[in-house]
């Protein structure tokens, strides 16, 4: 018997999210730094970026900011529940997740800027920092990944439910005590 699910994602925030997948993997590990597609892949991203933000107060309620901004009584239960060993289910991001999520987008719009600021701004020309920001920020969104895709496969071993999958096709899987 399958438990009964529900329909937590929206197509919009799923869009926005394999927005953000494709593009990090592209301009980081194929397109070419800093040529045509590697800047309009960037551009294009830092629009699903505004986006995404706007969503947050206008979308769905498992979109929206103030359902899952990660407070430091939110962030300090969650981690109660980590080292106890007990799952956090909850339809909707966890605190610590969504803490992961403000950095990935934070390094996206960083990663958008300093491109511009770097090829666009004539004034900018021969100055290091720009460059240096981009590269730290792009290995800085690298290691963040790293540790979401690492969170999401623990934590779908732990809740026994494919959470990749969710952020596909929307749907999550009620919790059992609901
Ligand atoms: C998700 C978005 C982006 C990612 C993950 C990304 C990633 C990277 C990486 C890994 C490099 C090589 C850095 C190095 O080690 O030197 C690079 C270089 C570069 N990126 Fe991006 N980038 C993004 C967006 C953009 C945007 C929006 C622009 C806009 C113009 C841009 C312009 C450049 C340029 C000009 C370089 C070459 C810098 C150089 O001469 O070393 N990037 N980017
Ligand atoms: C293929 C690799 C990826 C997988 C399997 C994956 C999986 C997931 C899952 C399962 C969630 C929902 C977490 C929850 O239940 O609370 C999520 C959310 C999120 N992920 Fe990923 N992710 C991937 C790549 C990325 C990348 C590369 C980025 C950013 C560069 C990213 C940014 C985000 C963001 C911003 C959210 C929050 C979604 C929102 O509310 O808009 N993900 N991801």
């Amino acid at each position: 018997m399958s438990a009964a699910s529900v329909r937590l994602w929206d197509p919009l925030l799923r869009l926005c999210h394999l927005s953000f997948a494709t593009v990090f993997f592209a301009n980081y590990f194929f397109t070419e730094a800093g040529e045509r597609w590697h800047r309009w892949l960037g551009y294009y991203v830092l629009g699903c970026l505004v986006l995404r933000l706007v969503w947050g107060f206008i979308g769905p309620r498992s979109a929206r900011w103030t359902d899952f901004w990660p407070t430091p009584a939110r962030l300090a239960a969650h981690a109660r529940a980590l080292v106890r060993g007990q799952p956090h289910h909850r339809l909707g991001h966890s605190p610590i997740g969504a803490l992961v999520m403000l950095l990935m987008l934070g390094c996206i719009g960083g990663l958008g800027l300093s491109g511009f600021l770097m090829r666009e701004v004539d004034a900018l020309w021969g100055e290091d920092w720009p460059q240096t920001l981009h590269a730290w920020l792009a290995d800085g969104l690298l290691v963040l990944v790293g540790v979401h895709l690492l969170a999401a496969v623990v934590e779908s071993l732990r809740l026994r439910e494919n959470l990749p999958l969710s952020m596909l096709t929307g749907r999550r899987r009620l919790p059992e005590d609901s």
